[in-house]
């Protein structure tokens, strides 16, 4: 019965860790394994503390914590494995080392074995490539901290059986999770979609429209946005933004519409990469009280309406070239990066004309192919379309 095979987690660090606790939680025995030989016992006392602190708030009765807890095994080799009819990666994001891996575990598990992936920037198609049978290969790119976020994307490879997305998505949906189905494109959906919220920002910063606290300001009071973009750069370290920025930008050819910005690589070369450092774009020290935001009339509201431009030319642009149904894509953001409402459910609320014209507005002031308004928004602008 798929809803109770044994599930093989690979990686136990922030990503295999919560994966591990996710499967357990569902009923599944679990079996972690990772080459670093204290990273599998670290994982398992990590979430041994976890679920003595979901106890003691009443989330979870003991009885039920321990037998969750007594599903996950360590697995001394990659050879324990081969009982296992899903296996999800969740190592080092370094393609050769994937492959090698994925090559191995073929050789180990049974043909119809399930090999996924939760890497957050490489083809998965480029994986399974190591694979004599790539058609079981997929990719199930989950959220951090995996235990609370719901979404889920799945990503099939060119050579993916295509029955395996769907069987995927009813096993996760069984976790409590919600999976999106994407094509394997840079950035999958959210990495993606969301790159604009950081990048145009950050441009409207540079150029001198605003201060991080005021952009912060506007996005949360006017977009309804949970955090600002500088405070949750700060929040996801600037040096994994900017990689995800930069890897985003190269695995699209260059396409200037990802460009990074050099006022993050900046902050990045200064070691001040957010939270995890004390210092970001903020202080998170505690020694100097965060700025106050400075906007005069009107201003909040431009500031929003630029980054929201952006962000739903994105997710047009990505419905234009198929990269998941509008469904998907707006359930996506919801649920992977918690914004208030899905982006093409958005762009509804005043219509594909009005956000033509600021993107129109904006390509004709800087001249930047950045702004290129999608082909489908044009589409829906002159047939006056809804997308819901
Ligand atoms: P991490 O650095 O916390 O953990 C990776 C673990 O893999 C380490 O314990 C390491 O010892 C182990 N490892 C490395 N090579 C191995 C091998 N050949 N065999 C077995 N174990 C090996 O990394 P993290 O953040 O958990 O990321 C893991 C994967 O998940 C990456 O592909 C990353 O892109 C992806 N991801 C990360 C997210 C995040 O927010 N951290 C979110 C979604 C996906």
């Amino acid at each position: 019965m798929e809803d109770r095979i044994r599930v093989g987690v690979i990686g136990a660090g922030t990503m295999g860790a919560g994966i591990a606790q996710v499967a357990a939680q569902a009923g599944h025995p679990v079996l972690l394994f990772d080459t670093r030989p204290d990273a599998v016992a670290a994982a398992l006392k990590g979430l041994a503390g976890t679920m003595e602190k979901l106890v003691a708030k009443g989330k979870f009765i003991r009885s039920d914590a321990d037998a969750l807890l007594g599903r996950i095994r360590p697995a001394a080799t990659l050879g324990d494995l081969s009982g296992c009819g899903l296996t999800i990666e969740a190592i080092v994001e370094d393609l050769g080392i994937k492959k090698k891996l994925f090559s191995q575990l073929e050789e180990l598990l049974a043909p119809d074995a399930i090999l996924a992936s939760n890497t957050s920037s490489l083809a998965i198609t480029a994986i399974a490539a190591a694979c004599q049978r790539p058609e079981r290969v997929i990719g199930l790119h989950f959220f951090n901290p995996a235990p609370i976020m719901p979404l889920v994307e799945v990503v099939p490879g060119l050579l993916t059986e295509p029955e395996l997305p769907e069987r995927c998505g009813k096993l996760v949906r069984g976790w409590g999770k919600t999976p999106v189905v994407c094509k394997d494109t840079p950035g999958f959906i959210v990495n993606r979609v969301a790159r604009p919220f950081y990048g145009e920002s950050i441009r409207i910063h540079e150029e001198g429209i605003a201060d991080m606290a005021s952009i912060d300001h506007a996005l949360k009071s006017v977009g309804g946005f949970r955090m600002g973009p500088f405070e949750l750069m700060d929040l996801i370290g600037n040096d994994i933004n900017f990689a995800v920025t930069r890897s985003v930008w190269e695995a699209f050819y260059y396409d200037p519409r990802y460009k990074p910005s050099l006022t993050q690589q900046r902050q990045v070369e200064s070691g001040q990469l957010g939270r995890k450092t004390g210092i970001g774009y903020y202080d998170h020290t505690g020694s100097s009280a965060a700025p106050d935001p400075i906007l005069g009339p009107g201003v909040a509201e431009a500031i929003t309406e630029r980054v929201l431009a952006m962000l739903i030319n994105e997710a047009v642009d990505a419905l234009f070239l198929q990269v998941a149904s509008k469904s998907d894509l707006d359930l996506a953001v919801i649920k992977g990066v918690n914004y208030p409402k899905g982006l093409l459910a958005w762009a509804d609320e005043k219509g594909a004309d009005h956000w033509l014209r600021v993107l129109e507005g904006l390509q004709a002031e800087h001249g930047e192919d950045r702004y290129r308004p999608s082909p489908l928004l044009r589409r829906m602008a002159r047939d006056k379309g809804k997308f819901f």
